[in-house]
């Protein structure tokens, strides 16, 4: 192929060969990544699990793609392969011995790897959808740029290096030197040193230890909040909770209760990571009715919006200075009890996407500080996913629940620190608070240009 067809096949060859090295490098970022934002506890052992079973079968996929090769290469790999295997006590006759004689090859060995070539990914595509059924609006398609640059790279490492062969396999002999390829076959050598027992007992623990990561120590998240609760008195069916839950935890059935309503949502309780995101989105989770009244349509039993009210308004009392600030913040952001000061106050949320924009309304029309600072993970890695996004979106009046236009803007400021980013927080808090002091004065800003000519036609009389 490389070198009778190399414009087509030769290309396409390669092509192959160099993505599929590339899928294990993004696996294995996608894995880390996933690990080091802790989305695998909890209900996200699901995740976890289905993905670490999609990683296994790629590397299945891809040493049975050496087979299909018979090299020299192809001939290292399937011997050290079965032989391996062959120190199981489960096949009546050791499968190695295929390999012992060129007689003893047959063709039908190799229809068998073909198979395992084209059904090995097809199966992992079938647990690729499952791994992705407890998120919603997972982003499937790279970005355009993205997606080009890598194939142009791919094509030009397949021009310049293309993929090619090593010697024809010869079962007569024992090949001296082999070229390995270390994303695929990096373990090979350690299989063919390290007596069989040893490296059973290793994939074992390995495997034992790969599957059970979302139940080991630190049990940071173990002790999982209490998720979602809907209460129909004070919902309307509006669905926006069911549009803006990250873990497709809401789904939205007939209405119970005899209320007007078509719908009402419910909640999955494996499926809800207990972000509070659903909250943020409910138009009937406002600060602004009594206390009495202060129950959403769907809340967080553990921090309900009554909490986060309440929040408010001790931090408030304990506020003083030319430039309060009230902070929101979760606790995968910067430590924010570190920033806690006599004009910094701080409420606590699960995710920022927790907050309904009315809150911020609130604060500033209530007085109770002169700005507001809304705090989190770093701006690409939520993480509850769309937390920040949606944030963004609703301030932007590009997602419901909107922030009220008369709410000023320069009084708000988001600082998408992430959990190192105490010192950013720090430094962007002083910042804003020396442009609070500038700020003119709230009455002003809330109020429309009529009004202000009013009140100065008002102030000259
Ligand atoms: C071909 C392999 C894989 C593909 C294509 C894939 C794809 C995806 C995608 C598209 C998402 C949604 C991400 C988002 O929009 O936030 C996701 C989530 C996730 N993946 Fe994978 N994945 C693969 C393998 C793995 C592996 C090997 C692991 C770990 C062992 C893993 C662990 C996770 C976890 C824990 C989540 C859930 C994130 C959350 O709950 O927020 N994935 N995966
Ligand atoms: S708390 Fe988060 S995961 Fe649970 S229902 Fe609400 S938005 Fe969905
Ligand atoms: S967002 Fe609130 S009002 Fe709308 S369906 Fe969900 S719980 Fe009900």
């Amino acid at each position: 192929m490389t070198h009778e067809q190399w414009y087509l096949a030769g290309i396409m060859r390669s092509l192959h060969r160099y993505a599929s090295d590339g899928l294990v490098v993004v696996i294995m970022v996608h894995l880390l990544r996933e690990l080091s934002l802790g989305r695998h506890r909890g209900v996200r052992w699901f995740s976890w699990v289905t993905g670490s079973m999609v990683m296994i079968m790629v590397f299945i996929a891809g040493i049975s793609g050496y087979w299909l090769v018979w090299d020299q290469l192809a001939q290292y790999v399937a011997i050290v392969t079965t032989e391996w295997f062959d120190m199981l006590p489960i096949f009546g006759e050791p499968i190695a011995r295929n390999f012992m004689s060129p007689t003893a090859l047959e063709s039908r060995f190799f229809t068998l790897m073909i198979f395992a070539h084209i059904s090995v990914p097809l199966i992992a595509l079938a647990i690729l959808w499952m791994h992705l059924q407890r998120v919603s609006k997972a982003r499937i398609n790279p970005p355009r740029g993205l997606a080009v640059s890598v194939f142009v790279a791919l094509m030009v490492m397949s021009l310049v290096y293309p993929a090619t062969s090593q010697p024809p396999a010869d079962l007569a002999m024992v090949p001296a030197e082999i070229g390995l390829d270390w994303f695929y076959l990096s373990l090979f050598p350690l299989l063919d040193t390290l007596p069989g027992n040893l490296t059973w007992s290793m994939a074992g623990v390995f495997m034992v230890i790969l599957f059970s990561i979302p139940w080991l120590p630190p049990l940071k998240r173990a002790k999982a909040a209490k998720v979602a609760k809907v209460d129909l008195d004070n919902c309307n069916g509006c669905s926006r909770c069911y549009n803006d839950c990250p873990y497709n935890a809401i789904s939205m059935v007939a209405r119970s209760d005899g209320a007007a309503y078509k719908r009402e949502p419910i909640v999955d309780p494996a499926y809800c990571v207990s972000c509070g995101i659903c909250v943020g989105s409910c138009p009937t989770a406002t600060p602004f009715r009594r206390r009495s009244l202060l129950s959403p349509g769907i809340d967080m039993p553990d921090l309900t919006i009554k909490k986060i009210s309440d929040q408010v308004k001790t931090q408030a009392m304990g506020l003083t200075g030319s430039s309060r600030i009230m902070v929101f913040g979760c606790g995968d952001g910067p430590n924010l009890s570190r920033i806690a000061s006599p004009s910094v106050g701080i409420v606590h949320l699960a995710c920022i996407g927790q907050l309904p924009p009315s809150f911020i309304d609130f604060v500033l029309a209530r007085d109770y500080a002169d700005g507001v600072v809304l705090t989190g993970c770093n701006e690409n890695s939520c993480s509850a996913r769309f937390g920040i996004q949606w944030t963004k979106d609703r301030l932007a009046g590009e997602r419901d629940p909107h922030l009220r236009r008369r709410v000023p803007r320069d009084r708000i400021k988001m600082v998408w620190a992430g959990i190192s980013g105490l010192g950013q927080l720090r430094r962007e808090l002083e910042q804003f608070g020396e442009q609070l002091k500038d700020a003119p004065p709230m009455a002003l800003q809330q109020t429309t240009p009529l009004q202000q000519t009013v009140n100065t036609v008002k102030e000259g009389v």
